[in-house]
């Protein structure tokens, strides 16, 4: 299997990319969503749901210098509505790799917590402060919720092109491509 990708098929590189990362947003998500029914062990979930969070960030600026540098397949499908819908699809979740975890750091100091990764503290970028922390678990809750929503549409598809159209979309994204 090729390391970059070609004009038809994803390359090693962006494979590892595409589901590693799918795996990180499953479990933090996830993780987010049991913050606040779980005081018990609310400080330790919280450690690993901004360890995951800020690797999506990192692993975010990585993927998308890889996307530039590298030359992109061509869709499939030639409808151009629906590849219009998938290139803002790919849009939105770029934004929210970013925006979701920026968000999550100013909200855990907004809240009065110090952001952790693994066992090492990070620097307090602002003070505790409830109004503003009102308005950021607004914004982090509402772009997780579009991140769902863009997660079902976008597997959703991938599941249509595989069974439905039965096209090569979801194979040229799995390792048995080549
Ligand atoms: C892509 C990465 C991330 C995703 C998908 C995500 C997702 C979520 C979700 C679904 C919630 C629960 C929202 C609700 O329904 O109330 C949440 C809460 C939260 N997240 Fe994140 N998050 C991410 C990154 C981060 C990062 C990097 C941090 C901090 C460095 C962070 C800090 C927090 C905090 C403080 C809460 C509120 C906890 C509470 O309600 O007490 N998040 N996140
Ligand atoms: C939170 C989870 C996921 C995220 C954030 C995500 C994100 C993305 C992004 C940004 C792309 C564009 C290519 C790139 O820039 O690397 C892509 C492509 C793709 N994804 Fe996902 N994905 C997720 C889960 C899934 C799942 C569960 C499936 C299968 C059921 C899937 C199937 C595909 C396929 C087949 C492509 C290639 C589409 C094409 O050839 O145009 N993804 N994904």
């Amino acid at each position: 299997m090729k390391l970059a990708n070609s004009a038809d098929n994803y390359g090693l590189i962006s494979k590892l990319f595409h589901w590693i990362m799918a795996a990180l947003i499953i479990a933090t998500y996830l993780l987010g969503k049991n913050l606040e029914n779980n005081f018990e062990y609310y400080y330790e979930i919280l450690m690993i749901h901004n360890t995951l969070g800020l690797s999506i960030l990192v692993l975010a600026i990585f993927r998308l210098s890889w996307k530039f540098i590298n030359i992109r397949p061509k869709p499939i499908l030639k409808n151009k509505i629906l590849i219009y819908v998938a290139k803002t699809n790919y849009f939105l979740f770029y934004s929210i790799f970013f925006l979701q975890p920026i968000s999550g750091y100013i909200l855990t100091n907004l809240q009065g917590d110090t952001v952790m990764f693994l066992n090492f503290e990070l620097i307090n970028l602002l003070d505790h402060n409830s109004d503003l922390r009102y308005l950021f678990k607004s914004f982090h809750e509402y772009s997780s919720n579009v991140l769902l929503v863009l997660f079902f549409i976008h597997s959703g598809a991938a599941l249509m092109h595989h069974f439905a159209f039965k096209d090569r979309t979801l194979k040229r994204m799995t390792f048995d491509s080549d």
